[in-house]
């Protein structure tokens, strides 16, 4: 009934610490990326290639970038709304590059400053740039399930997007639950919808926490055969453009809910936490990892 294998795509170093309020020095952003790839993880989200007037604590991305240490087998991948953030990017050689729309107007406003429509304009260059240099394209989706501007958002804006992004020639897509208020059905109707235009082998679930419904949401995801996730170490993370909302889950606490379930996902779950710990040690607060809290105190 379930997969055997999950794929994890940790996005903590950039979407977890995009919106701390203290700086991050490179330094230690690299650290925790060599650390989550000691531990395991095949696919992480690096960096963001934006403005940094817009989002400064990502202003370090071509430093970052450049001080990886790059491991075989391990896919790097990187944000980036527009050509001009393209063309930044490709100097860092990422594996793989991601847009991001959203399926309400008002956060597609707010988030990268243009609509819905116009964010595809954007888009297409990116994506013919990425496809002809043989990086691969990933789709990040916002606001499948609610939005923090818009409320409730409809599976048909869902599907609106989905198709144009496939329209542009996306490879795969983040089906995301920006600020965390789905609830199982509701993550599954915007999946069904976006899988009328992707493949299931092409559809992700990322998924915060606000609410605490992300662990329940990619259950059932993966009801539905979903298999690609993503998550951030630690619990880390929001959006400084979805006010409140918490970090993705804890790429521990879905670790632990895999493996419990038999599922695969070639990760070492105390090498995990001890990543989880070393950045929250920095940022000197406690995980936002219940496995993590759970396993210190036993
Ligand atoms: P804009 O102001 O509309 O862009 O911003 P513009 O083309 O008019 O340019 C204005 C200025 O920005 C110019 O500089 C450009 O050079 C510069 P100036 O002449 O004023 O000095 N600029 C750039 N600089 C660096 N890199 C770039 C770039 N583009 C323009 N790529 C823009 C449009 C998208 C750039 C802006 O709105 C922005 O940076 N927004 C930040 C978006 C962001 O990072 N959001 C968080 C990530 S998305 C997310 O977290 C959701 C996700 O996790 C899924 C989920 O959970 O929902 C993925
Ligand atoms: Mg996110």
């Amino acid at each position: 009934r379930y997969p055997q294998r999950v794929q994890l795509i940790d996005v903590g170093p950039r979407d977890g610490l995009q919106n701390e309020k203290s700086p991050v020095p490179a330094a230690v952003k690299i650290e925790l990326t060599h650390r989550l790839q000691d531990a395991g993880l095949t696919e992480i989200e690096v960096t963001s290639f934006v403005s940094p007037k817009w989002v400064p604590q990502m202003g370090d991305n071509a430093e970052v970038m450049a001080g990886l240490a790059r491991k075989a087998g391990v896919r790097y991948s990187v944000l980036t709304p527009n050509m001009k953030g393209y063309e930044a990017a490709v100097a860092s050689q990422p594996d793989e590059i991601v847009v991001f729309g959203a399926a309400s107007e008002a956060f597609s406003q707010r988030n990268i400053n243009c609509s819905i429509a116009e964010s595809i304009e954007r888009f297409a260059p990116v994506v013919a740039a990425a496809k002809a240099a043989g990086i691969a394209v990933r789709g990040a989706m916002s606001c499948t399930v609610g939005c923090p501007y818009e409320g409730e958002i409809a599976p048909s804006r869902v599907a609106y997007l989905a198709e144009l992004m496939k329209g542009i020639g996306v490879e795969r897509v983040d089906v995301a639950d920006t600020i965390g208020v789905g609830t199982p059905i509701k993550v599954q109707k915007a999946l069904e919808a976006t899988l009328q235009y992707f493949g299931v082998d092409q559809v992700s679930g990322h998924f915060h926490d606000t609410y605490g419904q992300a662990l329940p949401n990619t259950l059932a995801s993966l009801e539905m055969g979903i298999w690609n996730f993503q998550s951030s170490i630690a619990g880390l993370g929001g959006c400084p453009y979805a006010k409140g909302a918490t970090g993705n889950v804890a790429t521990e606490d879905l670790v632990y809910m895999l493996q419990g379930m038999g599922i695969e996902t070639g990760i070492d779950l105390d090498k995990l936490v001890d990543a989880g710990l070393y950045i929250s040690d920095f940022l000197q607060r406690k995980p936002n990892s219940r496995v993590a809290v759970a396993l210190m105190n036993k």
